[in-house]
């Protein structure tokens, strides 16, 4: 069993972010998410790992390397532009050959792993098992029909969906989808769908199981997501202190501080974590907040943020709900005329009260 790990993509609804950086490397709970997918593969014990790679091919390598910190061993494979997910099944074809494998979305997160969904396709193997989850809002996602352990039909975003059962991005395939990948067209949006392949192999009679997840799933493709999917990965970390304290500061509930990082002055509420090198002056971080390496944040109150590395912020009231770039520097200032002053990059988003 190999895996296949897309990491290409536009990421449109996470500029700015995505103008300058992937999307699979934002950090959540101080991890890039992509880590988190390439742990579960090898936990699984998979070793062969192909990633599809985009315009950011060079920040993936760089961060992921050839897969030894994971016992993994990455080829990566080029895509000339994200032209579907089928599409990225179909140039890994060479990468395959006949063995089955996993797809996994680099931005998904997936609370129980795969280890029980690779033994379950090994041991009942079907040709395709995709994986599906209750959601509120089923209109946003591509939505299966079943009729008891098959799935009988697949939709993308459906006006009127026939069931509540979204598809998560995780699915088992053997060698079958590479028929349906070369034989389906691109849809109205000019993608290689991968619900028009699976809907293929239903329609030409293969199996394609389904398999319910009962943990919690999430798609960080949204800032909603990212700060939802934060807060689910920081309420599973166990307190560690591996900076400085000074007396005067309070930690309270399950907070990490990561090497060398330094609380002065302040009140830090858990759950959160406070990266490398980060110094943390006469302000309060609250619960679901991570504060990546290399920051600075003084006089201010942050909460249920998360504020990527190398970053400044000093003198503000109070951040919620945020995400912050890289090297990004907010500050308060005397300056007159008073107004607020920005250089902000394409698709930003402020509020201000
Ligand atoms: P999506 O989130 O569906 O697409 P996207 O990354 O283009 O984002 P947006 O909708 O915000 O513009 O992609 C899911 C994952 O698959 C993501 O990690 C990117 C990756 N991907 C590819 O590698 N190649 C592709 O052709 C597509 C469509 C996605």
């Amino acid at each position: 069993m190999k895996a296949l790990v897309l990491s290409g993509g536009k990421g449109t609804r996470l500029r700015p972010i995505t103008h300058t950086s992937a999307k699979q490397l934002v950090p959540v709970a101080n991890k890039p998410i992509l880590f988190y997918g390439l742990e579960s593969l090898a936990l699984a014990g998979i070793r062969e790992v192909g990633i599809i790679v985009g315009e950011t091919k060079n920040e993936i390598q760089a961060a992921v390397g050839n897969g030894e910190k994971w016992n993994l061993n990455i080829t990566y494979i080029e895509q000339e532009a994200p032209l579907g997910l089928a599409h990225a099944v179909k140039i890994a074809q060479p990468f395959m050959g006949d063995d089955d494998f996993v797809m996994y979305l680099g931005d998904n997160l997936l609370k129980d792993g795969l280890t029980d969904l690779v033994a379950e396709f090994q041991k009942n193997r079907p040709n395709a098992q995709i994986l599906l989850s209750r959601v509120p809002n089923p209109q946003q996602f591509g939505v299966a029909e079943l009729n008891g352990n098959t799935v009988v039909r697949l939709e993308e975003k459906p006006v009127s969906p026939r069931s509540d059962l979204a598809l998560v991005g995780v699915y088992l395939f053997d060698k079958n989808i590479f028929k349906a990948v070369n034989a389906i067209k691109p849809s109205a949006r000019g993608e290689l769908e991968i619900t028009d392949a699976i809907q293929y192999l239903i329609d030409k009679g293969y199996t394609v199981h389904p398999h319910i997840v009962s943990g919690w799933w999430k798609d960080t493709g949204k800032l909603e997501d990212m700060l939802e999917a934060n807060r689910l990965i920081l309420e599973t970390k166990l307190p560690e202190n591996a900076g400085t304290v000074d007396s005067a500061s309070r930690i309270e509930g399950k907070v990490v501080l990561e090497r060398n990082a330094q609380v002065i002055n302040s009140s830090i509420r858990g759950p959160a974590i406070i990266g490398e090198n980060t110094r943390i002056v006469n302000s309060y971080v609250g619960p679901f907040t991570s504060i990546y390496y290399g920051c600075h944040i003084e006089n201010c109150e942050i909460e249920h943020s998360i504020i990527l590395e190398n970053s400044s912020i000093k003198d503000i009231k109070r951040l919620e709900d945020s995400l912050i770039g890289q090297n990004v520097k907010i500050s308060k200032t005397d300056k007159k005329p008073a107004a607020y002053r920005m250089m902000l990059g394409d698709s930003s988003a402020v509020e201000i009260a």
